[in-house]
């Protein structure tokens, strides 16, 4: 679907969670969200906080997942998902801190292995993702899925791109000795076993791997082109973002 601009497009998107939030509140059952970091989910979260305020959307019956996190990284850092995660939703809305779960960037080497595979087992105990929200990488990544990620690919410790890494600078003060070089990511398969995706993609830096992802071939070059198999998977794009298509 192609929006006038972020702000409108995010307004659909936060309408389609908070309805599915409050179905599952009438049916007494938990939601499961799968969250995203970056710069795009930014306006989204916004809108939720704004409906939390104003129109009493409650967060109560949410338990929800972040994609990843960089490795490592101290959850206090101005760069930790963590810490995006508390500044744009968690300390705005009444989630319990019990129901969010984001990778630990602080994880000794030889833990990381049974983290992941117990971050997968408590979405799977939970009956799996029932929402996932997808930003993309400028290289078609998805999460930290990094191109070479294989579409069974379960979640763990990834090696960054150089451009994954490049687009990061910014945030770790213009040098790219400090971005880390690598992360803990969800696997492509349980993103793809989600009930439901949306991956949002805002601006005219997105065009083209917009068009690839939608248009191009379903190769591990581009894992976002996974996506194209999924029964129920929206791309939500600006104008901008469409130029390519
Ligand atoms: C990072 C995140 C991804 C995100 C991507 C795009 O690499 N790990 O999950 O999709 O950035 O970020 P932005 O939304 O700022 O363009």
């Amino acid at each position: 679907r192609i929006f006038a601009d972020p702000k409108e497009a995010s307004k659909s998107v936060a309408k389609e969670i908070a309805d599915l939030i409050r179905q599952k509140q009438k049916e007494g059952k938990n939601c499961v969200l799968g969250l995203a970091t970056g710069s795009s989910p930014k306006t989204v979260y916004a809108e939720l906080v704004r409906m939390h305020k104003e129109e009493g959307l409650s967060f109560k019956n949410v338990i929800s997942f972040n994609l990843d996190e960089y490795y490592p990284m101290e959850p206090d850092a101005i760069q930790s998902y963590w810490r995006f995660m508390r500044e744009q939703l968690f300390d705005h809305v009444d989630i319990p801190k019990e129901n969010y779960f984001i990778p630990l960037g602080t994880l000794p080497q030889n833990a990381i292995a049974e983290f992941c595979n117990s971050y997968e087992a408590k979405i799977d105990a939970l009956g799996g993702l029932d929402f996932q929200l997808l930003g993309i990488g400028g290289n078609g990544h998805i999460g930290f899925n990094e191109p070479g990620s294989l579409a069974n690919s379960r979640t763990r410790l990834m090696m960054l791109d150089h451009s994954t890494r490049a687009a990061a600078i910014g945030d770790f003060g213009g040098e790219l000795i400090k971005v880390p070089k690598k992360a803990i990511t969800l696997g492509v398969s349980k993103i793809l076993q989600a009930k439901r995706v949306v991956l949002l993609a805002w601006g005219e830096r997105k065009a083209e791997v917009i068009a690839q992802a939608v248009e191009g071939r379903v190769t591990e070059h581009l894992p976002a082109s996974y996506l194209q198999q999924h029964n129920n998977c929206l791309f939500v794009v600006d104008m901008a973002a469409a130029t390519e298509l």
